[in-house]
C-alpha cells in the first residue's frame, strides 16, 4: 500500500505521537501525569446533556440531517452572536455547523485552494492551518507570532509575491498555543490584507468564552468590514466542555459559506441534529452562569501553575484567556522537543513542544490546564524539582 504524496508531506499529528508515548509510560507502571491536550476534564454542563438526551429519543433526529443545519440551530448561533458579540448575522445565509472547528478549518482549505496557492498561517498555530494547506496541495506561508508584537503577526513583512497568491488566512484569539487576546488592531489588519489582495479571511474562535480577569474576548465580526472578507469558526468543544460531541458553526460571508457547503455536500452529511439540539441548548442565556463557573476554575489553576512556575524561576506571563500556559524553555536545552523528552523521562509530565506549533514555538512550551487541581499542583512540584 503506497500512501499520497499528499499525505506523506504532512508530519505525524502532533497528539498521536503524544498519546502513544503516554501509553507506553503508562503500561510500564509509570504515573504519568498528562498537560498535553487541550481536552476539557470536566463533563459538559448538564442542561446541554438533557437535551441532548431528548433530542436523541426523538425519531425524527435520526435521519441524515441536512448539510445547512437545522434552522433552530442556525437561529442559536445568529442570538448569541447578537447578544454576546453585538453581530448581527442571516441564520439563512450567514451561520452553518460545522462537525468541530477541525473539519471546518480543514475543508475552508479544500474549499479555496488550489495547487500555487498559498494560506497565510499563524505561527505557532493550531497544526491545521499548515497540514489543511499542504493536504489541499496548496503551501502554508508561516506569520510569525511575536511575543514584542502582542502576538500578532508582523503583516507588513509578508512579501508582495506571497500576497499575490494568498488566498486564505488563518488567525486566532484568545490564541492557542501562546494563550495571547487580540493585540489592538490585529483584526483591522486582518481585513485591510483581505480586502487588498483578495484573502478570505478565517478567524479561528475556539476560546472566546475561556477568558479570565474580567477580559472578555470580541468577536473578528464585530470589526468593521470582517464580514466583506471573512468568515468566524466558532467551537463549542471548550467554553462547554464538548470536545467529543464535535459542536462548530461557521459565521460570516455568505458567499464563502456557501462555497465550504457545496464541497461539504460532496464530503459528510452534516452534523447530527440531536448535536445541534445540544448546541442550541449551550447557546442558551441560561449557560452563561456554568461558563463562567468554568472560567473560575481555569483562573485558579493558571494562576497556580504560574505562581509554581514563577518560584521555580521561570519567566511567565499569566494568559487573559484560553486553557493554555506558554512559557519559555529553561536554558541548556537545544530545542523545546528536547526539554519535554527530559521532562517526560524525568519527571513522568507530559507538556507540549512549542516547536510543534510551528518554527515561531521552538524556545517554548505548553501546559495545558485541563487537570485536575491536585494533579496539576503534584505535576508543577515534579517540574520545579527537576
Ligand atoms: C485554535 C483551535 N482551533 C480549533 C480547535 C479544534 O476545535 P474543535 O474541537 O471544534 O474541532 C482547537 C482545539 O484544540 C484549537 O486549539
Amino acid at each position: 500500500m503506497k500512501p499520497s504524496k499528499r499525505l506523506d508531506q504532512i508530519p505525524p499529528y502532533l497528539f498521536a505521537e503524544l498519546e502513544r508515548k503516554i501509553a507506553a509510560k503508562r503500561a510500564a507502571g509509570v504515573d504519568v501525569i498528562s498537560l498535553g491536550i487541550g481536552d476539557p476534564d470536566t463533563p459538559t454542563y448538564a442542561p446541554i446533556v438533557a437535551a441532548a438526551q431528548a433530542a436523541v429519543a426523538d425519531p425524527s433526529t435520526h435521519t441524515y440531517p441536512s448539510n445547512r443545519g437545522l434552522a433552530s440551530f442556525r437561529e442559536a448561533v445568529a442570538r448569541f452572536y447578537d447578544r454576546r458579540f453585538g453581530v448581527e448575522l442571516d441564520p439563512e445565509t450567514e451561520v452553518m455547523p460545522a462537525i468541530g472547528a477541525k473539519e471546518c478549518i480543514f475543508n475552508l482549505n479544500l474549499a479555496f485552494l488550489d495547487p500555487g496557492d498559498i494560506a497565510l498561517a499563524s505561527d505557532p498555530g493550531y497544526p491545521v492551518y499548515t497540514g489543511g494547506p499542504l493536504l489541499a496541495g496548496a503551501e502554508p506561508y508561516l506569520m510569525g507570532l511575536e511575543p514584542e508584537r502582542g502576538f500578532a503577526p508582523d503583516f507588513g513583512a509578508i512579501p508582495d509575491a506571497v500576497l499575490e497568491r494568498a488566498r486564505l488566512m488563518f488567525i486566532n484569539y484568545p490564541n492557542n498555543p501562546t494563550g495571547a487576546v487580540a493585540p489592538d488592531g490585529v483584526f483591522e489588519a486582518a481585513i485591510e490584507i483581505g480586502r487588498r489582495h483578495d484573502v478570505l479571511v478565517v478567524h479561528d474562535n475556539a476560546y472566546s468564552e475561556t477568558t479570565f480577569d474580567g477580559y472578555v474576548a470580541p468577536s473578528f465580526l464585530s470589526t468593521p468590514g470582517a464580514k466583506e472578507v471573512g468568515v468566524e469558526v466558532f467551537s463549542l468543544s471548550k467554553g462547554y466542555n464538548m470536545t467529543g460531541w464535535r459542536c462548530a458553526a461557521i459565521v460570516g460571508n455568505a458567499a464563502a459559506i456557501s462555497e465550504y457547503w457545496r464541497l461539504k455536500s460532496n464530503i459528510d452529511s452534516g452534523l447530527f441534529e440531536a448535536v445541534q439540539l445540544a448546541g442550541v441548548a449551550a447557546l442558551a442565556p441560561e449557560l452563561d452562569a456554568e461558563v463562567r463557573a468554568m472560567n473560575a476554575v481555569y483562573q485558579r489553576r493558571r494562576d497556580l501553575v504560574c505562581d509554581a512556575l514563577a518560584a521555580a524561576g521561570v519567566d511567565v506571563t499569566p494568559p487573559k484567556g484560553t486553557i493554555y500556559i506558554w512559557a519559555p524553555v529553561p536554558s541548556g536545552f537545544d530545542s523545546a522537543a528536547a526539554y519535554c523528552e527530559y521532562v517526560l523521562e524525568q519527571a513522568a509530565v507530559v507538556i507540549s513542544p512549542g516547536g510543534s506549533y510551528g518554527p515561531n514555538g521552538e524556545g517554548f512550551f505548553r501546559i495545558s490546564l485541563t487537570t485536575p487541581d491536585e494533579r496539576l499542583l503534584e505535576a508543577v512540584e515534579r517540574l520545579s524539582r527537576l
